[in-house]
């Protein structure tokens, strides 16, 4: 579908009601993908990055890249990145605004090139999105930063400087912005009440193949010893744990059982409990798990959002359209964004009872959802309307499926082989 200044839209056409069965590869994850994009930045040379996913946000990342002067190509789920060539220092406001976080991106190009110039992100569908404790922790590094008309101007006189940083919120974009600049700083960087999401784990694991000296990442308190140079080293993406949960909510809303591979268990550690309080049976096998749903979900009665190895945020959504449709009620309490809850007006018009008061929602189960026509507005509430499509009685439409494409890779192709009944026009 095409509007306006052509631009193209797309949409889901999904006819609900059918069980899911099968097996299908879970995708690498966006949110390890593009920090590890953005650290290619720290060594010249040629980074091959294994597991990468075809999404809309990885493009972008590449697009940035490229307009600073590397050279990137895709084989298949492999990425080339070659970062020798790098000549730019800035990302222009149309690439900052086309995937906010971008900002990852900040501390990558100013250890590599002592200067970075960008636009402030805007906030996003979740609400504003600060970035006080990036810049608070790269100033503690020796970076000046000036904040004016919209435009972050950032140099640093000579190296940066190892810093004892301890952060406020156990925030993943500074957590991983800190750990970037700090794996070329001069001494040693502590940072305290760090975020602990696999991500970061992986990120630690990708610089320290290129020679950085990162330990505790996964923990609250990450070590950076700085070093000279980093050289380009090869690196498979983990698997997307937010897309397993959002496989499994799909197959609990169809009564399904499917197995997902390419998972990693423990990476589910707070999401497996909910689907288990649901009624699901989950088995584990070494690269992957099964899961199968009963004939009528039970409530997973309340839900909490927070930082790792808390339940997800970005699961949040998914889950509720499971919640929507199990016998009994949820009160999820949404900790970590403003307004995560653009789902749920959409839910309610295919047949859902929730109401939002606030940071909390109360969802009341329904037995049946009813097809209609809904539109998403980010990326998890576009994820969560195609899961609650997939068991509405009659054909759905969901627009606004471009959300959805930043983080879901072929995803009517992967519900397709399960046996669902999408159509992306
Ligand atoms: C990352 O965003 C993820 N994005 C988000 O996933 C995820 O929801 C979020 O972490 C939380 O897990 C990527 O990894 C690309 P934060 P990030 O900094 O780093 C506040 C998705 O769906 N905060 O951990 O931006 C912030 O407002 C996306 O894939 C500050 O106050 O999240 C929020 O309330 C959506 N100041 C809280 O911290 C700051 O400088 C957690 O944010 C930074 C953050």
């Amino acid at each position: 579908m095409t509007f306006g200044k052509g631009v193209c839209v797309s949409v889901f056409v999904v006819d609900g009601g059918r069980k899911l069965a099968g097996e299908v590869s879970v995708q690498g994850s966006k949110n390890s993908a593009l920090p590890i994009l953005a650290a290619t930045l720290l060594c010249g040379g040629e980074c091959v990055l294994y597991n990468c996913p075809r999404l809309s946000d990885v493009e972008a990342s590449l697009a940035i890249l490229r307009y600073l002067g590397c050279t990137a190509y895709r084989e298949g789920s492999t990425l080339v990145v070659n970062t020798d060539g790098m000549d730019r220092c800035d990302i222009p406001p149309e690439l900052m605004h086309r995937m906010r976080s971008s900002i990852i991106f900040l501390g990558a190009i100013v250890a590599r090139f002592g200067r970075a110039r960008m636009s402030f992100p805007g906030g996003c569908e979740l609400g504003p999105r600060p970035i006080d404790l990036h810049l608070s922790a790269l100033r503690e590094m020796g970076i000046s930063i000036s904040e004016e008309h919209g435009m972050l101007d950032c140099v640093v006189e000579d190296r940066l400087n190892a810093a004892k940083i301890a952060l406020p919120i156990p925030s993943v974009g500074a957590t991983e912005n800190t750990m970037i600049a700090a794996a070329v700083a001069d001494g040693t960087t502590v940072v305290a009440n760090a975020a602990r999401e696999p991500e970061i784990v992986d990120l630690a694991d990708f610089l320290n193949a290129c020679g950085a000296k990162i330990s505790g990442a996964g923990e609250s308190t990450i070590i950076i010893e700085g070093v000279e140079k980093l050289t380009p080293a090869c690196h498979t993406i983990i698997p997307d744990r937010i897309v397993a949960a959002t496989l499994m909510s799909a197959a609990a809303v169809t009564g399904a059982s499917i197995r997902l591979k390419h998972v990693i268990p423990a990476h589910l550690q707070s999401v497996l409990p909910v689907f288990r309080d649901s009624g699901c049976e989950i088995d584990i096998n070494p690269d992957g798990l099964r899961i199968s749903a009963p004939y009528r979900l039970h409530s997973p009665k309340l839900i909490r959002t927070m930082p790792y190895p808390g339940f997800p945020t970005d699961a949040q959504a998914p889950v509720m359209s499971m919640a929507a449709v199990a016998d009994g009620m949820t009160v999820f309490v949404e900790n970590l964004f403003l307004s995560r809850y653009s789902h749920v007006s959409e839910l309610c018009r295919l047949g859902a009872d929730i109401r939002v008061e606030g940071k909390v929602a109360v969802v009341d189960g329904v037995r049946r959802l009813l097809s209609a026509p809904v539109r998403a507005h980010d990326l998890r509430g576009a994820a969560a309307l195609v899961v609650a499509a997939l068991c509405a009685r009659g054909e759905s439409e969901i627009g606004g499926i471009e959300y959805l494409e930043r983080g879901y890779e072929d995803f009517e192709l992967v519900l397709s082989s399960l046996g669902a009944d999408v159509k992306k026009i």
